[in-house]
């Protein structure tokens, strides 16, 4: 049964696109915004992996689809847009969660910021920036175009403070939040208020690009998994279903007049000064 609340956080007869919809928390966005009643595209590298996750769904009774782009390379994200237009008709929600971090841009404990490959650097810098501004550029002309649509970025509890060793993600991640005021500003001001632009800060969850940082190859934390915990007053990481709550929020009216906020969805960890 439909109630006022349920209609408020309806995504039904939304197309939503799905950047590293392959990944960890990319998955549970896709399920999230197909639970609301989206259509999905799943936009990812790994067609296979793609593929399987759009099968579920439509096992599920939801409308998915698979589509190949690497965000960094506007040819293939034009391609998978005219795919996506095809398939459904048009996009109303962008969901950016392609991104993470790289061990090349990471000082390891016994080196300093005078080691660090500037190369790396770049690359992980290109990958949080530019496949956020990127895919947004290519999949949101049509939202300006109708005055219609919502955009999500994914930023990290590194947007709001550097965190220690990781160097070019930190930058990358606070660029993001950065991008996300700007755009915010930048289409309310050109093309009105029916387009809004927010972000979702994770705090820590274990998932495939940290898991290297967080975890040893036996499962168990290494010290910088146990200190994120203890910096965490709910002392866990975060489960990526917990993380649905807010997307839904911030891509149905119920959010209707927010637009360039960062949410932390963190168990505390942002606000801990560690005492
Ligand atoms: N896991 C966390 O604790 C955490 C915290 C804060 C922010 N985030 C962010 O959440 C997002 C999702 O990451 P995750 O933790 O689920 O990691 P993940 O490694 O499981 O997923 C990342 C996805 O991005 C895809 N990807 C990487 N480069 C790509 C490219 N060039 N083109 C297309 N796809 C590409 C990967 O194939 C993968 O599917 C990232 O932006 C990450 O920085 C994660």
């Amino acid at each position: 049964m439909e109630t006022a609340s349920t209609k408020l956080f309806s995504l039904d007869k939304k197309t939503a696109v799905v950047t590293g919809g392959t990944g960890v928390l990319g998955h549970a966005f896709v399920n999230g915004l197909s639970q609301a009643g989206a259509s999905v595209a799943i936009l990812g590298r790994r067609i296979e992996v793609a593929e399987k996750l759009a099968r579920e769904i439509r096992t599920k009774g939801g409308r998915a689809v698979a589509v190949q782009a690497d965000v960094l390379n506007r040819e293939q994200l034009l391609e998978a847009h005219k795919r996506i237009i095809q398939e459904f008709g048009s996009i109303d929600i962008l969901v950016n969660a392609a991104g993470g971090n790289m061990a090349g841009a990471v000082i390891a404990p016994d080196k300093t910021f005078f080691d660090l490959s500037i190369v790396d650097f770049g690359k992980v810098v290109d990958l949080n920036l530019m496949g956020t501004v990127l895919p947004t550029q290519v999949f949101s002309a049509d939202m300006a175009n109708r005055k219609k649509g919502v955009i999500i970025n994914i930023a990290s509890m590194a947007s709001f403070r550097p965190i220690t060793r990781v160097v070019g993600y930190s930058a990358a991640k606070a660029a993001v939040d950065n991008f996300t005021q700007w755009l915010a500003v930048e289409m309310a001001k050109k093309f009105g208020e029916g387009i809004r632009v927010n972000a979702i800060s994770p705090g820590f969850f274990l998932t495939e690009q940290n898991k290297a940082l967080l975890t040893n190859v036996d499962g168990s934390l290494t010290a910088r998994g146990n200190a994120a915990i203890q910096q965490t007053p709910f002392g866990r990481f975060g489960r990526p279903e917990e993380l649905i709550g807010t997307l839904i929020w911030l891509c149905s009216d119920a959010s209707a007049f927010v637009t360039g906020v960062n949410v932390p969805v963190d168990g505390g960890f942002n606000v801990y000064c560690g005492v």
